[in-house]
């Protein structure tokens, strides 16, 4: 796992930003798997203003949401499919026929996550995946005790998850409790992962899943699995890092040698 700590979100965007940027750039028919959240959204925006005055085009690319609430349609104002057209899809120049978010409202629910693997296999797999990380160590909605082997289907929420998600809905407004998520086995199936974590809340998981054991209790610890893995980090999320020295350190003293011998190390294929 590489980690990198930002002193703030917005320089924490730009770093994301330039990493997807030089996958599409290298590659212009990338699979990109995507995530919502608030995490994710300043790379979004730093994404959707390269489009804007710099020309980063987004017509080969072909993309993969993590996940969607099983129960609300398309066009719910809080669906998953909403959240990115209205963030991303449709300020950039991408073919809505190459953006795929599970289908929360199919009539057998259970028949989505099976389709969804294959729709992502004759992709050609994933190139990169972003992810955020829940409070309680979730990646996608795969929630603590999910199988480290699981692929894409449907998941029951915890508490702690429809709580911090509850900001998202009106009071008296129906909240899904069940939703279509990849699976841990589709994400680590990516060739190349960038995790983003902001703000204090998150400190705990973000320790839970670089410095503590592999366990489903922490499914975002399974990324220690993974060998291209960079995990994007504010000074508040990395607060509770034993080893955060460690890490700048590594940085420092890794950014040349990269730099000079593999300058595109961390793309992928
Ligand atoms: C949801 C999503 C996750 C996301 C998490 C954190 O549960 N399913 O993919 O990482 O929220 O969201 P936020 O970035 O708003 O903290």
């Amino acid at each position: 796992m590489e980690v990198l700590i930002f002193p703030d979100a917005q320089s924490l965007a730009c770093k994301s930003a330039d990493l997807v940027e030089s996958q599409i750039k290298t590659f212009p028919d990338s699979v990109i798997g995507l995530a919502t959240g608030s995490t994710p959204l300043g790379l979004y925006e730093e994404l959707i203003r390269r489009h804007n005055e710099n020309d980063l085009s987004f017509t080969g690319v072909k993309t993969f949401n993590l996940d969607e609430y099983v129960g609300i349609p398309a066009n719910h104002p809080q669906s998953y499919r909403t959240f990115m057209d209205d963030n991303f899809f449709c300020k950039i120049n991408i073919d809505s026929s190459n953006t795929q978010v599970p289908n929360g409202m199919a009539e057998n629910p259970l028949d989505v996550g099976p389709a969804y693997e294959k729709m992502i296999e004759k992709a050609g797999g994933i190139d990169l995946q972003v992810l955020g990380v829940g409070t309680d160590g979730h990646i996608g909605f795969n929630e603590p005790t999910s199988s480290l082997g699981s692929m894409t289907r449907v998941k029951t929420l915890t508490k702690q998850t429809i709580e911090d998600n509850s900001r998202f809905f009106k009071p008296d407004e129906f909240q899904p409790k069940l939703a279509i998520t990849m699976g841990i086995k589709t994400i680590l199936d990516a060739r190349r992962i960038l995790l983003l974590a902001l703000g204090e809340n998150k400190a705990e998981a973000v320790k839970d899943m670089i410095e503590g054991p592999l366990s489903s209790m922490c499914p975002a610890s399974a990324l220690q699995l993974h060998q291209r893995t960079t995990i994007l980090l504010d000074e508040p999320a990395a607060s509770k890092l034993s080893l955060k020295g460690y890490y700048k350190f590594v940085g420092e003293m890794q950014d040349d040698l990269v730099r000079k011998h593999r300058p595109s190390d961390w793309i992928s294929r």
